[in-house]
C-alpha cells in the first residue's frame, strides 16, 4: 500500500478531527490531580467524545483494547489500561494518548502531564521529549526526506543521555487510524520516503530517561521501561502543506504556531 495523499477536503476533515482529539487533552488538564483514578479520567474522556462532540473514541476495542484513552504513568512507555486500582500521586508523570474519530477521520495525539510538582529531572524529561517532538515538526516540509526526523530527534534526546524507544513508531494517518508511512523516532533506513503536500502523519516520539528497551506485560498492552526508568512521550498529527506543515491537534497551552512555514 502506497502512502495516500490526502485532497484539500480530506484535510479539512483531519483538521476538524485533530481539533477535536487535542480539545479532548485541553479538557481533562484540570482533572490531573492527587487521588482521581485512571478509570475515572477515561470515563470522562469518552463521555467528553461521544457526548459533547459526537465522535469515536478509536482507541476503544482498537485490536481488543479495553478503554478510550491510553493512559502510561512514569515507567510505562504507552499503551497503559485505565483502571479503577490506579491513582494518581503527586508527583506522577502521566501520558494521555487520545484518537478521535469524527467524519471517518482520525486525529491521535497526546501530551505529558504532571501531577502536582515532579522532581526537576522528571520535568527535564518532559520537557526534551516535548521540544524533540517541536524539533521535527519543525523540519517538515515538502521534498525533505523522512528520515530526517527520527535524525533530529535522536541527536537532541541522546545529547541529554536519554534513549530513544525503538519498538514504536508514528505512522500515517486519515481514514485508517494507523496507515503508511511508518515514522521511526531514530536514524534508520527507512525506503527513502520523500515528503510531499497532502502526507499525514504522526510524530510521537517515546522517550526513556534510561535504557532504550521495554516490555510489554502480560495484560497484552501495558508497555514498561526494562530498567524501570521514567518514559515521557507527545504526539501530534501533522500534515505536509505546500512549503512546511500544519499542527492538526494543537492545544491551547502551546505556544509553536499552527501553521509552520518553511
Ligand atoms: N494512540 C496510539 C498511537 O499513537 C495507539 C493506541 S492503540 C490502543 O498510535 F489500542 F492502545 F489504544
Ligand atoms: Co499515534
Ligand atoms: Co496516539
Amino acid at each position: 500500500m502506497a502512502i495516500v495523499i490526502k485532497t484539500p477536503k480530506e484535510v479539512d476533515k483531519m483538521r476538524i478531527a485533530g481539533r477535536l482529539a487535542a480539545e479532548v487533552l485541553d479538557m481533562i488538564k484540570v482533572h490531573i490531580v492527587p487521588n482521581i483514578n485512571t478509570a475515572t479520567l477515561d470515563r470522562l474522556c469518552h463521555e467528553y467524545i461521544t457526548t459533547k462532540q459526537n465522535a469515536f473514541s478509536a482507541c476503544l476495542n482498537y485490536h481488543g483494547f479495553p478503554k478510550s484513552v491510553c493512559i502510561s504513568i512514569n515507567d510505562v512507555v504507552c499503551h497503559g489500561i485505565p483502571s479503577e486500582d490506579e491513582i494518581l500521586k503527586e508527583g506522577d508523570i502521566v501520558n494521555i494518548d487520545v484518537t478521535v474519530l469524527k467524519d471517518q477521520y482520525h486525529g491521535d495525539t497526546s501530551a505529558m502531564f504532571i501531577v502536582g510538582r515532579a522532581t526537576t529531572h522528571a520535568q527535564h524529561l518532559c520537557r526534551i521529549t516535548q521540544e524533540s517532538l517541536y524539533l521535527a515538526i519543525r523540519m517538515v516540509q515538502p521534498g525533505m526526506r523522512l528520515r530526517a526526523l527520527g535524525c533530529v530527534i535522536q541527536r537532541f534526546v541522546e545529547k541529554q543521555n536519554y534513549s530513544v524507544v525503538r519498538e514504536y513508531c508514528g505512522h500515517g494517518i486519515g481514514r485508517k487510524f494507523h496507515e503508511e508511512p511508518h515514522i521511526l523516532h531514530y536514524d534508520a533506513e527507512d525506503g527513502g520516503v520523500i515528503l510531499q503536500p497532502g502526507m499525514a502523519f504522526t510524530i510521537e516520539p517515546m522517550i526513556n530517561a534510561g535504557d532504550s528497551k521495554v516490555y510489554c506485560m502480560s495484560d497484552g498492552w501495558t508497555v514498561r521501561t526494562k530498567d524501570s526508568s521514567l518514559s515521557a512521550q507527545y504526539e501530534h498529527t501533522v500534515v505536509v502543506t505546500q512549503n512546511g506543515c500544519e499542527i492538526m491537534t494543537l492545544r491551547q497551552d502551546e505556544t509553536i504556531p499552527r501553521i509552520l512555514t518553511y
